[in-house]
């Protein structure tokens, strides 16, 4: 068996500070590593000047990070990665910087991670490559004389070509993609998105068998949606802690019907249309209103960036302005909580949900709408109310699917959740249950570096 190298900006593998893997994907890559006796190499999250990868083997699996110093850290992370990239591949050019120095910036930190990291690439070892943080990697990788089968996924949609060639150096980056052999993508819409992209920007032609060509060199492109550690999540909504989170939110509850909303703080999420919806609901259904109560739960992310600080204090602003116009002296219909949970409180609290309100304006994936539904009583199932727009779609299509820029569809949505009579939720529900637990995370990662291992490797 091949060794796996796994390189992403975040380094999420347990660390004897840290030791259980957090979430989903560092669930399904630790145990991957574990395995394949692989390395998961990425930035520390801490700022410093040395040049030093610090490796690091707890509970089997080997990290190995690096410090970044402050500017690299301004002008990668918080510049290129954050207000150029992630902006525009979320389809919100408004949001959109263009700087020199963050691309300046991006490609000095991904030459760094290509210097520091291919002496440790052996011969055999499969190397996994992820999201928009590192575009550039396997190429710059190759430029070190890596020979290896190398592949790149991306977690984030992938942007239409009309907005995508306002990125200067658009050629530049979908180029640098042309370094690996596989790249894969969370749904067949950002795939064909990237098609049209080859075909359109580069002359390219895409074949049989997911092959995509440019200029002679041909690699493999795939949708391959991400899932989440299914059988875990459900052990813990169904543990002890979990129990405990279902009584404590029912007895604070009171018998209402809970809508809950978690997410990220980021504006790609859809936070604010969904208070506007909530507060279509509330407006027009007053006879409803003091049956529910919204529970969102949003922990500050990204927190240096200006776009990000603008969305937390509209938020905090619409929040209060919900409950100042609605609340009574025995009811708020909206609780704001930003703070994360821990994943068997968070199990709990999706249990005692009867409405998931997920209403992303954009979203590769959307891990939040699979927790929800792994999640729920199968006796006793609550409804998901999933934005179209959300990579998650094109596999729970059982859900209420809206578009989440509609206040209105988004109140008759809830309407119908509240309403749905119990076979109804019991038959959606399951379909989307059985979809959850059979393309889960290992699902993911197996016909990914399945896909990997099978291709002749690039010739350097
Ligand atoms: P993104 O990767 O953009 O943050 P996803 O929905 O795909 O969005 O994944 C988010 C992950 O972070 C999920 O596993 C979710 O449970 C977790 N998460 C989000 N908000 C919270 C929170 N408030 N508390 C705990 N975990 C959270
Ligand atoms: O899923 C997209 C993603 O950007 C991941 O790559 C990232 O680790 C996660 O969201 C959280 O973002 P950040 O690492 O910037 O806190």
């Amino acid at each position: 068996m091949s060794r796996l190298i796994v390189i992403s900006n975040r380094v999420s593998a347990p660390t004897a500070e840290q030791p259980s893997a957090q979430g989903g994907l560092a669930v399904a890559l630790t145990a991957a590593l574990r395995e394949a006796d692989g390395v998961w190499f990425g930035w520390s999250g801490e700022t410093g000047n040395g040049r030093d990868l610090r490796f690091e083997t707890y509970d089997g699996v080997t990290s190995a990070t690096i410090d970044l110093p402050e500017q690299d850290v301004e002008e990668y992370y918080d510049g290129y990665a954050n207000r150029t990239l992630w902006p525009l591949f979320h389809y919100r050019l408004g949001l959109t910087e263009f700087e020199r120095d963050f691309q300046g910036g991006y490609e000095r930190v991904n030459r760094l991670f290509s210097e520091v990291i291919s002496p440790h690439i052996e011969p055999d070892d499969l190397v996994w490559v992820h999201d928009y943080h590192m575009v550039p990697l396997g190429w710059l990788l190759r430029q070190q004389g890596v020979k290896n089968r190398l592949g790149f996924f991306l977690h984030i949609p992938w942007p239409p070509t009309r907005l995508l060639i306002a990125l200067p150096e658009h050629k530049r980056l979908v180029e640098a993609l042309f370094a690996y052999d596989v790249i894969g993508f969370q749904t067949r819409e950002w795939l064909e998105t990237f098609h049209d992209y080859v075909e359109r920007e580069m002359g390219g032609t895409v074949g049989p068998n997911d092959e995509v060509t440019v200029g002679g060199r041909t690699i493999k492109a795939i949708a391959c949606p991400i899932g989440i550690d299914a059988r875990e999540f459900i052990a813990g909504a169904n543990g002890e802690v979990a129990a405990q989170t279902l009584s404590r939110m029912a007895e604070s509850i009171d018998g209402r019907n809970l809508i809950v909303g978690v997410d990220r703080l980021d504006y790609s999420k859809g936070i604010e249309e969904r208070f506007h919806g909530y507060q279509r609901f509330l407006e027009t259904r007053p006879d409803a209103r003091m049956n529910v109560s919204l529970l969102q739960i949003a922990p500050p992310s990204r927190a240096t960036v200006q776009s990000y600080q603008e969305i937390r204090a509209s938020l905090d602003a619409l929040s209060g302005r919900i409950n100042g116009a609605f609340a009574e002296i025995d009811w708020v219909p909206l609780r704001y909580v930003n703070r994360g949970l821990p994943r068997d409180v968070l199990a709990g609290v999706y249990r005692s949900a009867r409405v998931g309100l997920v209403t992303p304006l954009r979203d590769g994936m959307n891990l939040v709408a699979k927790e929800f539904v792994a999640a729920q009583d199968p006796e006793d199932p609550g409804v998901l109310i999933l934005s179209r727009f959300a990579g998650a779609a094109e596999q729970l299509d059982q859900a209420l699917l809206i578009n989440p820029y509609s206040p209105d569809e988004m109140a008759d949505a809830i309407e119908q959740a509240l309403s749905m009579p119990l076979d109804e939720r019991k038959a959606r529900w399951r379909k989307m249950y059985d979809n959850v637990c059979q393309e889960d995370v290992i699902w993911w990662r197996r016909r990914f570096t399945d896909t990997l291992s099978a291709v002749e490797p690039a010739v350097a």
